[in-house]
């Protein structure tokens, strides 16, 4: 399908149902979960959720058009949905309800920077880290109770732009509640360029990550490009010690309109999530074997 310039400036990719049923699937999807896509396009990780029982959802969207395309996909749950034409990187504040950090599940596939989409509004950017490059490291000492202790703090600048799916990605976080999940479609350079090595270190040293899942560049070439993408899935809570997580790449998907996540269809995504289920059970064991 041949995207038209504002689908491409707005990064407009739409992911393939199964891929959504997929990252549910992956992430354990609990119906009574609150959960929110910041950049929902037609709403399909909103569909799906609500599908499975979900009883509360909130979608955003900067684009009116992609708001009503998604009111009509999810024209039977109306009542369980909330949908918002906004800026989804708008700083987080309390004057409205539903754009809170209470999210047990943010989901989604945000705009990507490959079409040219950086963000450059200074006012925005200032309310992220991950807009911030470190510049340089102080020593500072302080006295107390009658010792003398150091702290090194770093010093940061903001940089003049970023692209946006690394905005995004903070977004994503900033919007779940401390012990909910996040499942985020990226481009695979996060996970690999050196220019953003400071995304893949705030990661580690903040969060749980339990996998990164790459896919093939036909997941999204129906809807107009062949971007080399991976899932994220993360937990927000410090990671424990010896943490490991999972990686897989899918070089085979079948994600033609209809197609569904069982074996003949999808042979791969399924062993993905039958191997993240056993790894699930064998940190359980290992954790009750700790534990007594
Ligand atoms: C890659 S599409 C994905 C849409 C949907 N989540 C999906 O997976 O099918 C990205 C979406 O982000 C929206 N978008 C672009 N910039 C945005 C912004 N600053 N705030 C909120 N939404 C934005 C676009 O209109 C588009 O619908």
């Amino acid at each position: 399908m041949p995207q038209s310039n504002r689908q491409k400036r707005l990064g407009q990719f739409w992911t393939p149902p199964v891929i959504a049923e997929f990252m549910l699937e992956l992430v354990g999807f609990n119906p009574l979960w609150k959960v929110i896509d910041p950049a929902c396009g037609e709403g399909i990780f909103l569909l799906k959720a609500l599908e499975r029982g979900c009883k509360f959802a909130v979608g955003i969207d900067i684009d009116p058009e992609a708001i009503e395309r998604a009111k009509t996909l999810l024209k039977d749950h109306l009542g369980k949905v909330q949908f918002y034409c906004q800026d989804g990187l708008l700083p987080i504040n309390d004057e409205n309800a539903f754009w809170r950090s209470d999210y047990d599940l943010v989901v989604g596939n945000p705009p990507f920077a490959a079409t040219g989409y950086r963000v450059r509004d200074r006012e925005i950017l200032s309310k992220f880290e991950l807009a911030k490059v470190k510049v340089g490291e102080e020593t500072i000492n302080l006295s107390g109770q009658g010792s003398l202790f150091e702290v090194s703090l770093e010093r940061k600048r903001q940089k003049p732009s970023q692209a946006i799916e690394v905005l995004f990605l903070e977004r994503f976080v900033n919007l779940c509640k401390q012990g909910g999940k996040v499942c985020i479609i990226l481009p695979e350079g996060i996970f690999a360029n050196t220019s953003l090595r400071h995304v893949r270190e705030w990661l580690i040293k903040n969060f749980t990550i339990h996998a990164v899942i790459g896919l093939p560049r036909d997941t999204f070439k129906a809807v107009g490009t062949t971007a080399k993408t991976a899932i994220l899935y993360l937990e927000k809570r410090p990671p424990q010690e010896n943490h490991e997580v999972f990686l897989a790449e899918v070089s085979r998907v079948n994600v033609n309109g209809n197609a569904s996540l069982d074996s003949d269809a999808n042979p791969q995504l399924v062993a993905v999530l039958e191997a993240m289920k056993l790894r699930e059970q064998t940190i359980a064991k290992r954790q009750n074997l700790a534990g007594g």
